[in-house]
């Protein structure tokens, strides 16, 4: 700003020059018209209506003038800025409606195109019948435990008692991870969720565990590479091989309806002694052996016993490998596979349905997500 400015003369002050102020104006006005958007007006307004503005810097400029041409000064700027200030609001109002409108066109939406309906997926009845089954050992007060489907050889193996040289390690029903040596298969059961608890566990221990399980096989009506298996294992004081039967019973009664008993034959694996393969009654025939007859029942093949799975009482190597003493502790286990139990109870044929994961399958099952 200049100083007092005591002989006014105008060409001194060449902000007030009224020449230069029209100049700012016509200026202003022709930069306010070829503001093409919101953004370049507001640039346009900083410049022009802004504290370095030419005519902001001509108003500051009055104070300096002597009383006798402020009047004039201050009216002729005042128009000045008026006409500034008054362009720019029109521009700013039309440059509104402008947007308005183009986002009404760009951003519109068309509510009657049909919209993409995403079909309802289904819970696959793998997970369903595991559910159940889990459901209903939780409701008695057991627990469920998991363990990892990349395991290690010991636990899938060695602490179950399959000796290193027992045929389940070999190349053909197991798979291996590279290295060979790096001591890691794919779990071939859901044994060794057994041995996990146990070494972590104090006794009593209940548990149910359902999981992934995988072997060497091809995939045909009957075999899967990649499977389920639940186990269940209880250790506690006392346990006898009757507590075993009354467990079993239990399990197919709600897998397979309150009628169905068991029986028990014997068999052999490395991790129970003494070891047990369970069978339980035909639901289709109700027993009645139809073995040789012209129509022989199609889901027991006639022997009116179906096969469910391995069982029997916790071998005691396996208690003390965990550290549990089989003088004080004893225990029963049962393992079987979900497919199997799947394809019996909702009479599956083959086993490609349950892996093929479509969508139409599952829907069967009736549980929709
Ligand atoms: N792990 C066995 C298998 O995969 C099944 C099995 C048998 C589990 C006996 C058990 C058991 O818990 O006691 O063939």
């Amino acid at each position: 700003m200049s100083g007092p400015n005591t002989n006014y003369d105008p060409v001194e002050v060449s902000a007030l020059d009224p020449a230069n102020i029209d100049a700012a104006v016509e200026e202003a006005l022709a930069a306010i018209a070829a503001a093409g958007s919101l953004d370049e007006l507001k640039a346009v307004r900083t410049a022009h209506q802004g504290d370095r503005s030419p005519l902001a810097l001509a108003n500051r400029e009055i104070g300096a003038l002597p009383p006798s041409a402020k009047a004039e000064a201050g009216k002729r700027v005042g128009q000045a800025r008026g006409r500034v200030a008054q362009a720019l609001a029109t521009r700013q109002v039309e440059l509104e409606a402008e947007r308005d409108e183009r986002i009404l066109v760009e951003e519109r939406v068309d509510v009657t195109v049909p919209a993409v309906r995403r079909p309802h997926g289904a819970r696959h009845p793998i997970e369903l019948v595991a559910q159940r089954l889990v459901d209903a050992f939780v409701g008695s007060g057991w627990e469920v435990a998991e363990g990892p489907e990349l395991e290690s050889e010991w636990l899938n193996f060695d602490a179950l008692n399959l000796g290193p040289d027992h045929p389940a390690r070999q190349m053909q029903d197991t798979f291996f991870l590279d290295p060979v040596d790096s001591g890691l298969v794919l779990r071939t059961q859901t044994s060794p969720v057994q041995i996990r608890t146990m070494l972590e566990k104090e006794p009593p221990i209940y548990i149910v565990a359902p999981g992934k399980v995988f072997r060497t096989d091809d995939l045909d009506a009957t075999h899967t590479p990649v499977f389920h298996q639940i186990e269940c294992l209880a250790i506690d004081k006392g346990l006898t091989m009757a507590h075993l039967r009354g467990a079993l019973d239990a399990f197919v009664r709600i897998m397979f309806g309150p009628e169905t008993r068991t029986r028990v034959r014997a068999n052999y694996f490395p991790f129970t002694e003494p070891s047990m393969e369970t069978d339980f009654l035909c639901f289709t025939c109700h027993g009645e052996e139809t073995w040789g007859s012209a129509e022989p029942c199609r889901t027991c093949g006639g022997s009116g016993w179906i096969e469910l799975g391995g069982s029997g009482m916790v071998n005691r190597k396996v208690l003390r490998t965990c550290g549990i003493d089989p003088d004080v502790y004893s225990g029963f286990a049962f393992g079987l596979g979900i497919e199997r139990a799947l394809q019996l109870r909702h009479g599956v044929q083959g086993m490609h349905e349950i892996v093929e994961g479509d969508v139409r399958f599952s829907q069967q099952f009736g549980m929709e997500v």
